[in-house]
C-alpha cells in the first residue's frame, strides 16, 4: 500500500521520528559528501496553484540530491487551470511519476488526489496545513534544544495553515502548546478537537499573545493574511493589532528561547525587525531544514 502525507493529524508520533531521524541522517550524509542516490531514475511532479520559493527549490533541489529528478506544473499553465478532473490527473500523473507533490487551496483537492494516484501525495501547503514546513520546524527546535518533549510551543497570529499544522505536531511530539489568536481568527475546529481529545495533551488557546508567550521555548508567528487572503490584507491588519512578535514579547519567555518563522515574513507587522534580525540564523536554519525533512519524506514514502 502507497503512504501518503496528507496532514500530520494522520501520522503517529513514531512516525514523525522516523522522518526526523531520517532527515538527521540525511543532513549528515550531505554535509559530508557521502553519496545518497536513494531516488534514482525516479520523478516527483511538483504541482503548485499558489506562489512558493522555498517548496518548490527545496523539493527540486532535494530530488536532485537523491538522484531522482523533478517537474514543475503551474496550475494556470497546465490543463489543471482548465479544469480538468483531479482524479484524472492524479491517475496520469501516477503513469509516468513517482510521487507527487501539491500545493493548493482546498484540503480535500489533495485528498481526492491521494485517493486516486496510486504513487505518493505530499502536500506542500493547503489552506488548512503546511505538514512539511512543520516537520522542517520539528526538526529545528530538536536540533537547537536537544529534545521536544515538554518544550512549551507558542504561536502567535492567525490561526492559519500553520496554525494548525504546529498544534498537530506539537502534541503529538509532546509538547506544551498554547496559540493565540483574535477572536475570529482561531485554528480550524478539527485541530481545536484534536488538541482537546487527549488528556495528556498539554494545550491552551488565548486571546492575550502575552499569556501564550509566558514561559515559552519557542516562538512561531505567520503572516496576518495568507495567500488566496490577500483582499483581507487590511481588516486583517486591524484585527491583529497587538499581536506583533517583539522584544517586549520576548521578554515574557523563557531564556534562550528560540524564534521560528516559515517564511516571507513581514517586519513590523507579525515580527518586529529586531526579534527578526536577532533569531535570523535559527530562522535560516529552519528554511534549510525545508530540504532536508523533505528528502526524508521522499525517501521513506518512494524509495520502495
Ligand atoms: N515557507 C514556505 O512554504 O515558503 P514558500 O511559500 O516560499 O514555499
Ligand atoms: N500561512 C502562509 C504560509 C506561507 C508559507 C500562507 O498560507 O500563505
Amino acid at each position: 500500500m502507497k503512504k501518503d502525507l496528507l496532514k500530520l493529524l494522520d501520522l503517529s508520533k513514531e512516525d514523525m521520528e522516523a522522518i526526523l531521524n531520517k532527515a538527521d541522517q540525511l543532513k549528515y550524509e550531505q554535509k559530508h559528501g557521502i553519496p545518497q542516490k536513494y531516488l534514482e531514475g525516479k520523478t516527483l511532479a511538483m504541482i503548485f496553484e499558489k506562489n512558493s520559493t522555498r517548496t518548490r527549490v527545496s523539493f527540486e533541489t532535494g530530488m536532485y540530491q537523491l538522484g531522482g529528478h523533478a517537474l514543475f506544473l503551474s496550475g494556470k499553465e497546465s490543463q489543471i487551470g482548465r479544469g480538468e478532473p483531479v482524479e484524472d490527473t492524479a491517475r496520469v500523473l501516477s503513469r509516468y511519476c513517482d510521487g507527487i507533490m501539491i500545493r493548493t487551496f482546498a484540503q480535500s483537492e489533495v485528498e481526492e488526489l491521494a485517493k486516486y494516484a496510486s504513487i505518493p501525495v505530499i502536500n506542500g501547503l493547503t489552506d488548512f496545513c503546511h505538514p512539511c514546513q512543520v516537520l522542517a520546524d520539528l526538526l529545528t527546535i530538536r536540533e537547537h534544544k536537544a529534545v521536544l518533549e515538554g518544550l512549551k510551543l507558542c504561536y502567535i497570529g492567525d490561526g492559519n495553515n500553520m496554525a494548525n499544522s504546529l498544534i498537530a505536531g506539537g502534541l503529538k511530539m509532546g509538547m506544551e502548546v498554547a496559540a493565540a489568536c483574535p477572536e475570529g481568527y482561531d485554528p480550524d475546529p478539527q485541530v481545536l478537537a484534536f488538541a482537546q481529545s487527549d488528556p495528556a495533551f498539554h494545550f491552551s488557546l488565548c486571546r492575550a499573545p502575552q499569556d501564550a508567550a509566558a514561559g515559552a521555548d519557542v516562538v512561531f508567528t505567520d503572516v496576518w493574511a495568507s495567500m488566496g487572503q490577500e483582499e483581507e490584507k487590511a481588516k486583517r491588519a486591524k484585527a491583529f493589532q497587538g499581536y506583533c512578535v517583539d522584544a517586549s514579547l520576548m521578554a515574557l519567555t523563557h531564556p534562550g528561547c528560540m524564534v521560528q518563522h516559515c517564511l516571507p515574513a513581514h517586519r513590523g507587522e507579525e515580527i518586529s525587525a529586531q526579534v527578526f534580525e536577532d533569531h535570523a540564523h535559527e530562522i535560516f536554519d529552519e528554511a534549510e531544514n525545508r530540504l532536508h525533512a523533505q528528502k526524508a519524506v521522499m525517501c521513506l514514502l518512494m524509495s520502495q
